[in-house]
């Protein structure tokens, strides 16, 4: 799916703006603060999440405006736009609740977790130069990102986990005493999505694992993934195809809820479980820990991970996810930057692209679709 037409209306700096595009690429340019990151932030808003910047609802607003705003997209098949209605996805907080944020498909309320059925989004912005580098918890919402654009329900998933898990937490650290009755439960009630949620990282990483092994690399490095999932012991469990065993997966993790208990009350939250998890990457090339690599190699390491990522959804689902490439091409020499741009046209789905300069995008192609923010309007060439 491709976004036909995207419309704000007083979200961050932007009173009103509408643009229409069609698929391939489409590259915003503009001076610092003329509010092209705030357009990718708007589309990453379109998938479940708190979107590319983790913002809180209240940020999202624009300050000089009515108090809420509203972010409206119409999305169509890369092969039949123009030629069949547009499905219309809208995102925003009213004015008179401002807490909530509503979404409606085709004008029906839904929730977010349902937005993920019709977008697959991705996105790499110069806040994730340090996702390599810094603690697990970054990391970990990119696995589960990419973990959502291959299986939609993995966001149900997670919600109701999380849902169960703060119920456990607070019912441990009931002064009264708990129910083992109820905490039994509650870990139930963990462990199935607890389980779903490992299968799904687990499938996802060795899928992609292997798309990465039959990608042509070209000058963007190769990853070795590995994955932790925040159980004890879990060394040669993935051998005996552990991962993928849901029921003994939901046994395995009531009895090590069930256990943990009595420290689990001390520390005041579940100690183990796939909230702990933890996302290893490696330089292939170099067998070294990405974390030791440089900037410019992790930025390398991260392109080709969105790439190869890219080709595995496509070719599972159908369709490709909506890529958001916020200032990475200023990032590439120039020979990288047009190896780069053909490789997001042959995805053939649509590829957002930003930066300062226009010059960045010469090599771009005709087909490419350019607007230009200046702060007060957009001009479309
Ligand atoms: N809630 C808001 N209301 C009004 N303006 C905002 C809001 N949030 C951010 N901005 C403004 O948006 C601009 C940044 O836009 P951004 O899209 O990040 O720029 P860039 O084009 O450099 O990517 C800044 O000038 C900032 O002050
Ligand atoms: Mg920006």
């Amino acid at each position: 799916m491709i976004i036909s037409r995207l419309s704000l209306t007083n979200f961050r700096s932007h009173a009103h703006t509408t643009v229409e595009m069609g698929a391939g690429l489409v590259i915003l340019t503009g001076e610092n603060g003329a509010g092209k990151t705030n357009i990718l932030e708007a589309i990453s808003l379109l998938s479940p999440g708190r979107g590319l910047r983790g913002s809180a609802l209240s940020d999202l607003i624009r300050r000089e405006g009515d108090g809420g705003f509203a972010i409206s997209a119409h999305i169509q098949s890369e092969t039949s736009a123009l030629t069949t209605e547009p499905i219309t996805i809208g995102v925003g907080l009213p004015t008179e609740l401002p807490q909530n944020r509503r979404i409606r498909i085709n004008g029906v309320p839904t929730s977010a977790n349902r937005l993920s059925e019709w977008l697959g989004i991705l996105w790499l912005t110069p806040a994730m130069d340090r996702l390599l580098v810094e603690g697990a918890s970054g990391r970990r919402r990119f696995l589960d990102r990419l973990t959502l654009t291959l299986f939609p329900a993995h966001a149900r998933s997670y919600t109701r986990y999380e849902a169960a898990m703060r119920q456990r937490n607070r019912l441990l650290a009931d002064e009264k005493g708990y129910d083992p009755l109820w905490l039994d439960g509650l870990e139930l009630a963990m462990a199935e999505p607890a389980a779903a949620i490992i299968e799904a990282r687990h499938r996802w990483m060795t899928e992609l694992t292997e798309k990465i092994a039959t990608q042509q690399s070209g000058p963007f490095a190769r990853a070795l993934l590995t994955l932790q999932h925040g159980l004890p012991e879990e060394a040669g469990l993935e051998n005996e195809g552990f991962f993928e065993n849901k029921a003994d997966l939901t046994a395995y993790l009531q009895k090590i809820w069930q256990q943990s208990r009595a420290r689990d009350a001390t520390i005041g939250r579940s100690f183990y479980g796939p909230h702990r998890a933890e996302m290893i990457v490696t330089h292939h090339a170099k067998n070294m820990p990405a974390s030791q690599t440089s900037t410019g190699e992790q930025k390398a390491l991260l392109i080709g991970l969105i790439l190869a990522q890219t080709a595995l959804v496509t070719e599972k689902n159908g369709q490709p996810p909506i890529l958001l490439l916020d200032e990475v091409a200023a990032h590439l020499d120039p020979s990288r930057r047009e190896i780069l741009f053909d490789r997001l046209r042959d995805i053939g789905g649509q590829v957002w692209m930003s930066g300062t300069e226009s010059s960045l995008f010469e090599k771009a192609g005709n087909t490419a679709h350019y607007f230009h923010l200046t702060g007060q309007n957009i001009i479309t060439r």
